[in-house]
Formats: structure tokens, C-alpha cells, sequence
């Protein structure tokens, strides 16, 4: 197909290309940032090659290499790529990992634990001041904020929170440090986060609009469409089982339950410190475009936005109620929904390829061309000619790769450069993942034009595999019947032009082992229109719950299939 050999091309041409290259820095974490750069006398920072490489930009006559060895690179904040540091006359820039242990780290390492209750097993260790993070990664899997299981029929809702109706829950009403504390519910196909405000007279009143927010729409924290775990979490006291944590920010310590048999001296425990490792962001007018990182290993980022007042209502694969504000008319926020921002950020950026390597340990996946809201640059969208492939994704908290966005310029674009097209997504694999977040995915695409998704292996993974397509057929031509009779179209126009999502491809992919959490999902699970689209030659099995019966496509697909293969 004519898409498939304009990817390869694109590849072939850089390799031929990338033969003859006369600039070339090294980076190492032995080296020194008042170093030249060479093999011989290595930058010891990554920002410290992006300056030097800036300088050589504007007269580039071949690629420039940025040649970076085996080691860890904790970063001060993430390293911004923006149009300045853009390949320049045809030529690219490549950040090339010299080894397979690169690892780029959002986070910082955590030594010196003592024992803090030693009937508990808790231990306990100073960590950097100021530091904010709902999570903790040790030994490379996700450490489990200390909590608490309950049922939630111990709590009865009312407007300003949780009323104790079953005496097994009276304790939460004297547990030291509730205040701290948030409910997590974890449902069909969402899995929501509520912070708890106070304690009084019998009641958990509970941050607002948080959880205003969390008990309108579908699939409710107060009313889900299926039960699959309700917590209390992020209290100390309730830090009672291995791998659980407790942060307290305040004295700048953090305390560590060990699996069996492990002294967390003898681990790798890391507090992120960062909620992205990599930006990739220039502005409508200045893209950034030609740079491909090579064989990097990217670990340990978090996301703090639902600790605040919004906390996490939300509404499937990353899309969730974000603005600071209640809402009575569910429709009426539909179209201003938020997007979990990505640990790595591209957008206003073409011609860039991340291949090779891992996201292993981390929060956010890829964020590729979302809403201005989920680019830590302020710009959104615009994303074209990009390439994810050869990546293996394991422990990562929410979607691995998010392609596009959520609101009106995502789907209708006001100005033509906000299109995001040319996405190639190829030869990853993704197991054991959304390990925060389980509603997540590991590849959604919102809308896209010419969207690749081809030869990717997924595999342990609590909700659909892949999801493409937005909406729910809402902003397709003509509007759709069923969001007229909800009220939608009293909060947005009924489209009269089709969405961006067309032209794309799913094809080769083997999906296994989906739904182990979640209800109301597929393998391959689509929403709305796709013109000119083929899912074809894709494996997808599981024989968990719902996974069973999923639906594959979806009962909502309107996508050419040319052929099926399903188990
Ligand atoms: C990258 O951008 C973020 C957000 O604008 C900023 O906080 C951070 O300091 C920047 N990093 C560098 C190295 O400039
Ligand atoms: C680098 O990351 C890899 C992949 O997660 C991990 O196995 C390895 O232990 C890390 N290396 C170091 C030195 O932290
Ligand atoms: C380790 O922690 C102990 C107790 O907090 C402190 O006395 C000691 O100085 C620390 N050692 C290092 C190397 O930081
Ligand atoms: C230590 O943990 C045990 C078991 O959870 C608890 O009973 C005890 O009160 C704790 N001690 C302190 C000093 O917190
Ligand atoms: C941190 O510890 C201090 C002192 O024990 C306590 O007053 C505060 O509530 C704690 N904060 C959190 C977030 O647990
Ligand atoms: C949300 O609004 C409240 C009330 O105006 C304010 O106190 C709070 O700081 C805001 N939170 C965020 C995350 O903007
Ligand atoms: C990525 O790895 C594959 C398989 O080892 C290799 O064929 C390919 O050349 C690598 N890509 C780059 C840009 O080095
Ligand atoms: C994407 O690549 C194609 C083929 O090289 C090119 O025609 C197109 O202009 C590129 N798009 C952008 C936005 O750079």
C-alpha cells in the first residue's frame, strides 16, 4: 500500500543519509558539561548537547549526531525540543544511545532507608524538599499509594459527600490523616479518583467540584455500571502492605513497605520529580520537525493535576472532566473534556521518529498532536509525520501513546495546520500496563488522519487494546440521533463535514489477554465514522471476564472491514 512504502521510505532515505555525518557530540554521565563534547571529552547533560547542537543548526550542511552512553540521566526538568533545535536544510538531528541502558529519568533516586516501624515492616527515607508525586517506582514496578479496600455499600452519597451507614466503616470517621486521603472507585469502563476534604458529623465530605463531577453522567463512582474496586487510598495509617508507600511532602519523607524478604537499600526506588521527560513542542507558525531519538529507555514521571480540587473524573482512555468547575449538565461538559498529559509531548512538530528503547516505570505514555491542555508548551495538536516504533512499554500508568485530541479543533480544526496526520505506530509492544489509570489503553487514537497502527503486540492489559475514534459518532456530519435526545447539541454545533479520522490503517496486530478489569470494551474497540479506513489481518483473544465476549470492533463501528480474524 502506498502508505506502508512512503514509511519505509522515509526510513531508508534517513539511513542512506545518515551515513555521511560530520557533527557528532557525546554525552555521558562521567562526563562534564565544561567538556568539548567529543568521544573523548563528554557533555555530562543532555541539555548541555541541546545548546551546543543549537549553535550548529543554522549552517547544518549533514545529520548531527547526539551520541549519549549506557547510564542514568536524572533530569532538572524535561528537555524541551522546540523549532531551534529542529534539523535544518533536509538534514536531521539523531540523539543515538550508544547501549541499551540509556535511561533518561524523570525522578530521582531514593537511598538511605531506615526503619520507621519495624512491627509494620515500614520503612522510611528523606526524600528531596519540595517534592510532589503520586507515585513511586521500586525496582521498576509502580509502588501502590497505602490503602484501603472498602465496599461501597458501608457509604451512602449525598450531595457534599459519603454518609458512614455500616459500622465496618466507622473508623474512616477517626482515621488520622483522612484528610489526605481519596476515594478511588474503579468501574466498567472509567476509574475516578475523588480527594477527601474533611470529616464531619458522620460524613467524608469530599473536595469540590471533584465530586460533583464524579457523580453526573455514566458510569458513576455513586452509581457504576459495574463494581470492580472502591478504595480508600493515600493515608498513612492505612500503610499496612508490601509494595504500598506514603508521601508526606510536608517533611519531605517518604515511607516504604519492602515486598518479603527485600531491604529497600538492596532496591531501585525511584521518586519522580517530573511530569515529562521529553517536549517536542513548537507553535503553529514555528513547528519542530526533523529529530529522531534512537534506543532510549525513558522511566519515572508522574501526574499531580487530581490531588487538586478536579481530582480525576473520569470518562474513558484519558479523557476526563479537567476545568475547575461544577457541572449539573453532564452534556454540557462533553465538549470541554481534558486529556491526561503524555511523559512524552509532541505537538505543533512534524518529521519526528522515536525508535528503539523502552517506557518502562513511568505515568503518562506518548501525548502526540492532544489538546492545548495536555501540552505542558500551552499549544496543542499539529502533529504530522511521526513514527513510534520498536518500543517496549511495561509499567506504564495510563495510555501509552495518545494520538490527537478530544475537543473542537481536534476533530473540526479551526486553522488547517492543527491537522494531525502521518502518524505511524509500528512493531511496539505493551504488557502489563495502565497500571495507575486502569481504564487507559495502550494506543488510542482520537482523530487522526492516515493513522498507522500496524504489527504491535499487546498483551495483560485491563481495558480494550487499541481504541480509535472519538465521539461516539457525536461529531460526525449530521450530528447523531442519540446525542440530540441527550441535550448535547444545546453545548456544541451539529457538524455538517466529516472529522479528521480518516484514512487509517490497523492492520498485523495481536491482542491478547485484554479486559482483566474493565467491562464494556474490545480488543479493538471503535467510535464513530472513519472513512476509507481497514482493520484487517488482526489477532485478538482473551478469555478474561469480559474479554470473552468483547466487542470487536464495537457495536458502534462504522469502519470498512475487510476482514476479521478473531478467536
Ligand atoms: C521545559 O518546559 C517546562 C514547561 O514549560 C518548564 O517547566 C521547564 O523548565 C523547561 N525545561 C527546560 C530545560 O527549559
Ligand atoms: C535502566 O532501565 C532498565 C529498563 O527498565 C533497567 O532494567 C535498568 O536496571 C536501568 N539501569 C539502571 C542503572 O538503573
Ligand atoms: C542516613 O540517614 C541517617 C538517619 O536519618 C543519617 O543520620 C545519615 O547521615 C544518613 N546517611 C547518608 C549517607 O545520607
Ligand atoms: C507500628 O505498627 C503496628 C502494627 O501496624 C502498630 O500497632 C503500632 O501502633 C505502630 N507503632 C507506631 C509507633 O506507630
Ligand atoms: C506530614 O507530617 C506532619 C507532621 O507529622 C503532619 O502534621 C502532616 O499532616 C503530614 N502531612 C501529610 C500530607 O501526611
Ligand atoms: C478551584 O477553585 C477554587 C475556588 O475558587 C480554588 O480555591 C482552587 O484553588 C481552584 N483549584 C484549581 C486546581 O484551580
Ligand atoms: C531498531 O532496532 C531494529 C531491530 O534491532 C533495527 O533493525 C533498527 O535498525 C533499529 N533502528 C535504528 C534507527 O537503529
Ligand atoms: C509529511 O511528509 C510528506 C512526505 O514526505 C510531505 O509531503 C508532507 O509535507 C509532510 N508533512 C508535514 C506537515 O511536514
Amino acid at each position: 500500500m502506498f502508505h506502508i512504502t512512503y514509511f519505509n521510505l522515509l526510513h531508508a532515505l534517513c539511513f542512506s543519509a545518515c551515513l555521511a555525518h560530520s557533527f557528532e557530540y557525546y554525552v555521558s554521565t562521567i562526563g562534564s558539561d565544561g567538556n568539548t563534547g567529543t568521544a573523548a571529552a563528554p557533555f555530562r547533560t543532555l541539555s548541555r548537547a541541546q545548546n551546543e547542537v543549537r549553535g550548529k543548526l543554522p549552517s547544518q550542511t549533514s545529520n548531527i549526531y547526539v551520541y549519549v552512553e549506557d547510564g542514568v540521566y536524572e533530569l532538572d526538568s524535561p528537555l524541551n525540543l522546540t523549532a531551534r533545535d529542529s534539523g535544518q536544510n533536509g538534514f536531521k538531528v539523531i540523539w543515538q544511545a550508544k547501549g541499551t541502558l540509556v535511561n533518561v529519568s524523570g525522578g530521582n533516586q531514593i537511598t538511605n532507608w531506615t526503619m520507621y516501624n519495624k512491627t509494620a515492616g515500614i520503612y522510611q527515607a528523606t526524600v528531596p524538599k519540595n517534592s510532589i508525586s503520586r507515585h513511586l517506582y521500586a525496582n521498576q514496578v509502580h509502588a501502590q499509594r497505602a490503602r484501603a479496600t472498602l465496599t461501597r455499600s458501608w457509604l451512602s452519597a449525598t450531595t457534599s459527600g459519603y454518609l458512614v451507614v455500616n459500622s465496618a466503616a466507622n473508623y474512616l470517621l477517626s482515621l488520622p490523616g483522612i484528610e489526605h486521603g481519596e476515594i478511588r472507585g474503579i468501574n466498567s469502563f472509567t476509574d475516578r479518583y475523588i480527594p477527601v476534604d474533611s470529616v464531619s458529623d458522620g460524613v467524608i465530605l469530599m473536595k469540590q467540584p471533584a465530586y460533583q463531577n464524579n457523580i453526573i453522567g455514566y458510569d458513576t463512582i455513586t452509581v457504576p455500571a459495574a463494581d470492580e474496586g472502591f478504595y480508600i487510598e493515600n493515608v498513612l495509617a492505612l500503610l499496612d502492605e508490601p509494595n504500598e508507600f506514603y508521601l508526606n511532602s510536608s517533611t519531605n519523607t517518604v515511607y516504604y513497605i519492602p515486598p518479603v524478604g527485600l531491604d529497600p537499600n538492596d532496591m531501585y526506588i525511584v521518586l519522580p520529580k517530573n511530569e515529562q521527560v521529553l517536549v517536542f513542542s513548537g507553535t503553529l507558525d514555528e513547528p519542530v520537525h526533523d529529530i529522531m531519538f534512537v534506543g532510549f529507555n525513558f522511566m519515572h514521571t508522574t501526574w499531580n493535576y487530581p490531588s487538586g480540587d478536579v481530582g480525576y473524573a473520569d470518562q474513558q482512555t484519558g479523557a476526563f472532566i479537567g476545568l475547575n468547575e461544577s457541572y449539573t449538565i453532564f452534556e454540557s461538559s462533553r465538549p470541554f473534556w481534558w486529556q491526561v498529559p503524555g511523559s512524552i509531548q509532541m505537538s505543533a512538530a512534524h518529521d519526528i521518529v522515536i525508535q528503539n528503547g523502552s517506557m518502562v516505570a513511568i505515568m503518562g505514555g506518548f501525548g502526540i498532536g492532544n489538546d492545548p491542555n495536555a501540552h505542558t508548551s500551552g499549544v496543542g495538536l499539529g502533529a504530522n509525520n511521526i513514527t513510534i516504533s520498536g518500543i517496549y512499554f511495561t509499567q506504564t500508568g495510563h495510555n501509552c501513546i495518545t494520538v490527537g485530541g478530544v475537543q473542537a479543533d481536534a476533530h473540526h480544526p479551526s486553522d488547517s495546520r492543527m491537522l494531525n496526520s502521518n502518524i505511524m505506530i509500528s512493531e511496539n509492544i505493551f504488557s502489563n500496563t495502565q497500571i495507575t489509570y486502569t481504564s487507559g489503553v495502550p494506543i488510542f487514537v482520537s482523530y487522526a488522519t492516515n493513522a498507522q497502527i500496524i504489527h504491535n503486540d499487546i498483551s495483560v492489559v485491563p481495558y480494550s487494546g487499541i481504541c480509535y475514534g472519538f465521539g461516539w459518532g457525536s461529531n460526525d456530519a449530521g450530528g447523531s440521533e442519540e446525542y440530540l435526545l441527550r441535550g448535547l447539541y444545546n453545548y456544541q454545533p451539529i457538524y455538517t463535514t466529516p472529522t479528521t479520522l480518516t484514512d487509517g490503517l490497523i492492520s498485523n496486530n495481536l491482542i491478547h489477554d485484554y479486559g482483566l478489569r474493565h467491562t464494556d470494551l474490545g480488543g479493538i474497540y471503535t467510535l464513530s465514522k472513519s472513512p476509507n479506513t481497514f482493520i484487517t489481518e488482526n489477532y485478538a483473544y482473551s478469555d478474561n471476564g469480559y474479554g470473552t465476549n468483547c466487542k470487536y470492533p464495537s457495536r458502534r463501528h462504522y469502519i470498512r472491514v475487510l476482514k476479521l480474524i478473531f478467536n
